[in-house]
């Protein structure tokens, strides 16, 4: 498969955990890009099988937390029509519902999001190995 993944990240804890989520995808034969949410191109979206699309979150701890930038940067990204992806942030103290708010974005714009993923920004591989299994093998036979 062609693996896309897309992060936004300010101080690269998001783009330490898209590296370790496109090791996850290498390991598994996959063949895999790794970009900045603005430096994707429509071509890189249509060639790609599956997307991983993350970001940070951006809040006030308890209240208002939400996935950083993404009401300027989803809508920015090329059509994502029939896309099986699967969504990620990066957090300090509590993602909230960050995850299911970007995946509802990113579906409004034709992704099918089949798994989301929180990391805690100190550990930015945890876990990628399963939610990258998750998101390939869900809908496969
Ligand atoms: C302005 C600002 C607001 C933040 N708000 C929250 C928050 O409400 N909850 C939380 O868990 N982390 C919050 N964080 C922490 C970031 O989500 C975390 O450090 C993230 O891993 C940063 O990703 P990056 O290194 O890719 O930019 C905030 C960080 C910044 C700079």
């Amino acid at each position: 498969m062609n693996v896309l993944v897309l992060y936004q990240s300010r101080k690269g804890h998001t783009r330490a955990a898209a590296e370790a989520i496109a090791q996850a995808a290498r390991q598994m034969d996959h063949a895999v890009t790794v970009k900045a949410v603005i430096e994707v191109r429509q071509e890189d979206v249509a060639n790609a099988d599956a997307l991983f699309v993350g970001t940070w979150v951006h809040g006030l701890i308890l209240f208002n937390v939400r996935p950083a930038g993404a009401e300027l940067w989803v809508p920015a990204l090329p059509p994502l029509e029939g896309k099986p992806a699967g969504v990620f942030c990066t957090y300090l103290f509590h993602p909230h519902n960050s995850l299911s708010k970007l995946a509802a974005m990113l579906e409004a714009r034709g992704a099918t999001v089949r798994g989301q993923h929180a990391i805690q920004r100190r550990n930015p591989g945890q876990g990628a190995e399963a939610f990258v299994q998750g998101v390939l093998q869900a809908g496969t036979p």
